[in-house]
């Protein structure tokens, strides 16, 4: 029984591709092949898939279906969780998606899911990314104040989510946690931010995360341990497909 992680899947069996690094970069090339092999290698049926945001590109649950199908067709539990482009799922209709998808699909959003003594604890999250006002030797000069603004009141939002799961979690009795963020817990200015501390504040074991792919945002955030947490960062692209071992 393990628990594995990837996210940034970014399926269009029924819509329009929208990345165009995902037309021209060869690691795109045949993802969806690719991800279903190594699943089908590498995951069990008792196993758990926590799949961490960037789902599809539909525009709306129709669109999305045959991606649901695809997903739904791996093998193992699958735990889905929210993306910045995951435009099918809004937060407070969670649970009409999980009661049409159950049993072969569960929508992680406010709340937990089990796993063996832990509880995993999702939400999208959020980090300002910019726009950046680089120099000639593309230090950062400044940034759009406006948009930082408006990040800190999403960050806000997130945090008091974030929050309200753990607090489940723990009246429910569980003492030990997995984090998945969609965005990394911070961004390229940052050492820390109001998920790094939460994470510390509730003990948990790892911070997952995914959202920054392209091999120039491979390093965008924490990697590694960092204040007694493992963080990882597991976009799709970056694992090459292979979805990452997260417990035994
Ligand atoms: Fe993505
Ligand atoms: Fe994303």
């Amino acid at each position: 029984m393990c628990l594995f992680a990837i996210g940034d899947l970014h399926l269009h069996f029924q819509s329009e591709l929208k990345a165009p690094g995902q037309l021209y970069d060869p690691v795109w090339k045949d993802h969806e092949i690719k991800f279903r092999e190594n699943c089908l290698r590498m995951i069990g049926t008792d196993d758990t898939l926590v799949l961490v945001g960037d789902h599809s590109w539909g525009k709306n649950l129709s669109q999305c279906e045959e991606d649901f199908r695809y997903i739904a067709g791996l093998p193992g539990r699958k735990i889905l969780t929210r993306g910045n482009h995951d435009m099918f799922w809004e937060a407070k209709k969670t649970a009409a998606l999980n009661r049409r998808f159950q049993p072969e699909l569960a929508f992680l959003q406010d709340g937990y899911e089990v796993y063996r003594d832990y509880a995993l604890i999702a939400t999208k999250g959020h980090t300002f990314e910019g726009p950046f006002y680089l120099n000639r030797g593309r230090q950062i000069i400044g940034w759009d104040e406006t948009a930082e603004e408006h990040s800190k009141k999403l960050v806000a939002r997130e945090l008091v989510r974030l929050r309200s799961s753990f607090e489940s979690a723990k009246q429910a009795g569980f003492r030990k946690f997995i984090l998945f963020l969609h965005y990394p817990p911070t961004n390229i200015l940052e050492k820390c931010s109001g998920f790094t501390d939460i994470a510390e504040e509730y003990g948990a074991e790892q911070v997952v995360y995914a959202h920054c792919h392209g091999e120039d945002r491979f390093h965008d955030s924490i990697e590694g341990m960092f204040r007694g947490r493992c963080y990882r960062l597991v976009s799709g692209d970056y694992l090459r497909w292979a979805p990452l071992k997260i417990l035994d």
